[in-house]
């Protein structure tokens, strides 16, 4: 815990505008309670808020019982933002040389869909800021992150692929989308389609579990089939 505090001063006095707390933490005993594991979240915060004058954001893990709850904690507990979600390691088999790997694999673009449904959750409930990571890889992906509720869409994957001009191309095309969409700001964008304004909230939830089944169209499909409704 001496280490979180102590850097977030140091990284305040270097001159930081505001201080990202990833924590990464994987508890593994199956005597840790969740509640414990929640209780050492918010003790971390707690102590480096207390140290540091700067926006604190803390990126969280997508395993709790109750997301939201825990998001609403974190803020009573002073985070300014929260960043969701961290992309924990997972290691690989090698079935040949019977190894445990670790090997990194880049995010896909379906990695979107677990910040972006917890944001749209969270946009409007809470009173942090949200940043969104994971599969954000072009400009619609950060056009979705804005419209579900981020302040901030984040990108490694995409410009490790594509270097970092990427950003360059991503920025454009974000710009000629907001044009042609007669958009004048990306805060115009911001939470609209949130659980809270989009047209429809229960697609927010499980319940249209049956529909989403029905919408499944096979991969074979031409794009053409599947808009006709062929299954
Ligand atoms: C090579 C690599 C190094 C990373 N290092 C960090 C890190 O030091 N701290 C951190 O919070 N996240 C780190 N991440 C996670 C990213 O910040 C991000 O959450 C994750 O890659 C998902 O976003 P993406 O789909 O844009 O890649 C790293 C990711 C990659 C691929």
């Amino acid at each position: 815990m001496g280490g979180w505090v102590e850097y977030a001063q140091d990284i305040q006095q270097a001159g930081a505008d505001a201080l990202e707390l990833n924590i990464y933490w994987i508890p593994t005993d199956p005597e840790l309670s969740g509640a414990e594991v929640e209780a050492q979240y918010l003790e971390i915060l707690k102590q480096v808020k207390a140290q540091v004058t700067i926006p604190v954001a803390v990126k969280l893990s997508p395993f709790f019982s109750n997301t939201a709850n825990m998001a609403k904690r974190l803020c009573e507990a002073g985070a300014d933002a929260l960043v969701l979600f961290n992309r924990f390691y997972q290691p690989d088999i090698d079935i040949e040389a019977l190894e445990v790997r670790p090997q990194l694999l880049l995010s896909t673009p379906q990695a979107l869909r677990l910040p972006l449904h917890w944001i749209g959750i969270l946009y409007g409930r809470i009173p942090a800021d949200l940043a969104a990571t994971s599969g954000i890889h072009n400009a619609q992906d950060v056009v979705r992150g804005l419209m579900a509720g981020a302040a901030v869409t984040q990108i490694v994957a995409a410009l490790l692929r594509h270097g970092i001009d990427h950003l360059r191309s991503i920025e454009r095309d974000l710009e000629n989308w907001l044009a042609e969409h007669e958009y004048a700001s990306v805060s115009q964008l911001r939470g609209t389609m949130s659980q809270q304004n989009c047209p429809d909230p229960s697609q927010f939830e499980r319940v249209q579990y049956m529909k989403t089944l029905q919408t499944y169209h096979p991969f074979w499909l031409t794009h053409e089939e599947n808009v006709k409704g062929h299954v």
